[in-house]
Parts: C-alpha cells; sequence; structure tokens
C-alpha cells in the first residue's frame, strides 16, 4: 500500500512538491509588474486598470519619490513612508481632525484621501509650517505664547485647519474661527485655550 506523503499527491500528474513550486513561481512572476512598474516604456507595462506604484509627489515645497499602493491614504505615506510623523492619526475616519493637511491651500483630512489622487497638488504639512531660518510661523508662535494645548496630539490638525481657513477669512471673529476650525476636535476638551491661542496667532499672521 502506498504511503501518505507529500511527494506521492499527483494534481494533474504532478508532485504536489512540483504543483507548489510552479504556484510560487506564477506569483512571484505575476506581482513582478507590480514592484518594478515604473515610466511607460522603463519596464515591465502595468495592467489596464492599475496604478502605477512609485510616483512624486509635492510636499512641503520638496518633490518627494515615493512606492505608494494604490490604496494607501495620504496620511500613511506622510507618516509611515516620507516620515512626516508631525502629522498624527487619531480616529483614522474622517472624524477628529488629528491629521489635517493643506492640498492647494485647502485643509483635508490625509487619513480619508488616498495618495494616488494629489499627485500634482501641494501637499503642506506641519512641518512645512516653519520659516527657512527656522523660526516659527506666527501660529506655532501664538500656540508657543498663549500655551493654547494640553496634551498637543490635536494641535497640528488644528494648526493646518488654521492656516487653511485664514486663507478664506485673514481677519475673523472668534466665532468665525470656532465654526472655521470646527471639524477638529480636542480630546483634552480645552477649546477656550485653543481659540484663543489661534486668535493669537491670526494676529501675528496679519502683522506680518
Ligand atoms: Fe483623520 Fe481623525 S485621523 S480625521
Amino acid at each position: 500500500m502506498d504511503t501518505f506523503t507529500v511527494e506521492n499527491i499527483r494534481p494533474g500528474g504532478m508532485t504536489r512538491r512540483q504543483f507548489i513550486k510552479s504556484v510560487i513561481a506564477a506569483g512571484a512572476v505575476s506581482s513582478s509588474g507590480l514592484l518594478f512598474s515604473g515610466p511607460a516604456g522603463a519596464g515591465p507595462k502595468t495592467s489596464p486598470g492599475a496604478v502605477e506604484r512609485l510616483i512624486t509627489l509635492a510636499v512641503n515645497g520638496q518633490q518627494r519619490r515615493v512606492d505608494v499602493m494604490p490604496q494607501e491614504t495620504l496620511a500613511q505615506t506622510l507618516r509611515g513612508k516620507l516620515g512626516l510623523t508631525g502629522l498624527k492619526i487619531g480616529c483614522d475616519r474622517g472624524e477628529c481632525g488629528a491629521c489635517t493637511v493643506l492640498v492647494d491651500d485647502v485643509p483635508m483630512y490625509a487619513c480619508s484621501i488616498l495618495t494616488h489622487s494629489v499627485r500634482g497638488k501641494n501637499i503642506l504639512t506641519i512641518e512645512g509650517l516653519a520659516r527657512p531660518d527656522g523660526g516659527l510661523h506666527p501660529l506655532q508662535q501664538g500656540v508657543l505664547d498663549e500655551q493654547g494645548f494640553q496634551c498637543g496630539y490635536c494641535a497640528p490638525g488644528f494648526l493646518m485647519a488654521t492656516l487653511g481657513y485664514l486663507k478664506t477669512n485673514p481677519d475673523p471673529t472668534r466665532q468665525e474661527l470656532a465654526h472655521g476650525v470646527s471639524g477638529n476636535i480636542c480630546r483634552c476638551q480645552d477649546y477656550d485655550k485653543i481659540l484663543t491661542a489661534l486668535m493669537r496667532g491670526a494676529e501675528y499672521m496679519r502683522k506680518g
């Protein structure tokens, strides 16, 4: 009687070992099209409907080359691949605003947009706020002067949301600014001090 071993099972006439080898080889070939896809004509063609993975993003005034999965969010790319960890992830589902960045000057939740959708747009994160000489941005100075946050986890998102709002209304009332950043929440619930700090920052921005 035959002994039951990996060698004597023969799906389609092959030994099990041969069958597994053929499956692994087929997988390696099909994934190489994704891993090494590049500019048109520079390598294996991507399949119809597939997106090119190695792309260039304009982040904080720099052109950054990065390998991006089709389903990757901007928050994952910026934090995990470009090292911009000033961007925070709180809820990861478009509810808290901790991940707010500017995309072409518009505040957006980086956790809720796909990186591939912002190709060709200018992305600004909290790391891009400071002046070229290292001096603080007026909004950052306002937070420093008023000690606006407790734990500070939500601060980058609030600052980016404020900067975006001030581009549409540079001299807001306190109530207008509160409404303008209402898409951001603070787990310490220190909204009064946060608003005071952001209003101070807006004032510094107007003074230049
Ligand atoms: Fe993106 Fe909360 S982490 S909205």
